[in-house]
């Protein structure tokens, strides 16, 4: 990476902390609209979130995840980033992961929730999952089997995230390398307002695509609408949001950059 590359991936990191302190503000002061989705049900869930992503040949996300990761079954390793994950693996198929994770901000389950998650071996992590160490202890939990699944769809949750795009293929990447082999993970971006950076990261998406790397992505870039309202949460209906289906085949390398 180039050394003004790294200067602004620094800056922007530095940036994303602060901004997580907000998110955090927001999430014990405010709540959040919408929290602890569906795979299926409801109207934020993963399928209407990532609708379109999975192709024609299955009828929805879980038929499509279930179906990849069909060596995995009854043994899979799932985990959802920016989120408590619990109604989301409940709708898996029962038993076919064996062990789950969410990681966010602070766990808002209900005591009857997680004595629910205990039976399930479904655990809640609560931590800045772009913070070092955050990523480390989402490593040590995953240990050495890594994960097969990966969601993120953290919504307002990422708002004020900075949209540079070294940034955020950074994050992609961190994340790319916790999944494994065979695995596949589906990823929303913050809003991503300036145009060159949305280009840049459709560009780079593409790239890997094309170069034969046993990685299959789709993705999709909603509408630009314009801005309502006043703050960083009207913002987020922006639009300029990437939703990344990603596909890890089993000759895929172990890092993207
Ligand atoms: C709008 S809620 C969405 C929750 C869930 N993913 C869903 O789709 O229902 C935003 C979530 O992002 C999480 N979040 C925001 N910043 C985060 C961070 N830095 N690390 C981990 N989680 C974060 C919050 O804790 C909250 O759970």
């Amino acid at each position: 990476m180039q050394k003004e590359n790294f200067r602004k991936l620094k800056k922007s990191l530095i940036q994303a902390r602060n901004i997580t302190s907000g998110s955090l503000k927001r999430e014990v002061i405010h709540g959040w609209g919408i929290y602890n989705s569906g795979l299926l049900s409801g109207l934020h869930s993963f399928d209407k979130t990532f609708g379109g992503l999975y192709g024609e040949d299955h009828e929805n996300i879980k038929e499509y995840i279930e179906d990849r990761l069909a060596a995995k079954r009854d043994n899979a390793v799932g985990v959802e980033l920016g989120g408590i994950g619990s109604t989301l693996f409940k709708e898996f198929t029962p038993g076919f992961f064996k062990r789950t994770l969410g990681v966010s901000l602070t766990d808002s389950r209900s005591e009857e929730d997680k004595v629910l998650d205990y039976k399930n071996n479904h655990h809640v992590l609560a931590l800045d999952a772009f913070s070092s160490y955050g990523h480390r202890e989402v490593q040590k939990w995953l240990g050495h089997e890594g994960a097969d699944f990966i969601g993120e769809k953290m919504h307002a949750g990422s708002v004020g995230f900075s949209d540079n795009p070294d940034f955020l293929m950074s994050v992609i990447n961190r994340w790319y390398k916790l999944l494994n082999k065979g695995g596949v993970m589906f990823l929303e971006s913050p809003p991503i307002i300036d145009q060159k950076s949305k280009e840049v990261i459709g560009g780079w998406l593409d790239s890997i695509n094309n170069k034969n790397l046993d990685i299959k992505i789709t993705y999709k870039i909603n509408a630009d609408l314009k801005a309502r309202g006043q703050g960083g949460f009207s913002e987020y209906l922006g639009g300029g949001i990437v939703y990344i289906c990603l596909q890890k085949g089993m000759y895929a390398p172990d890092s993207l950059l």
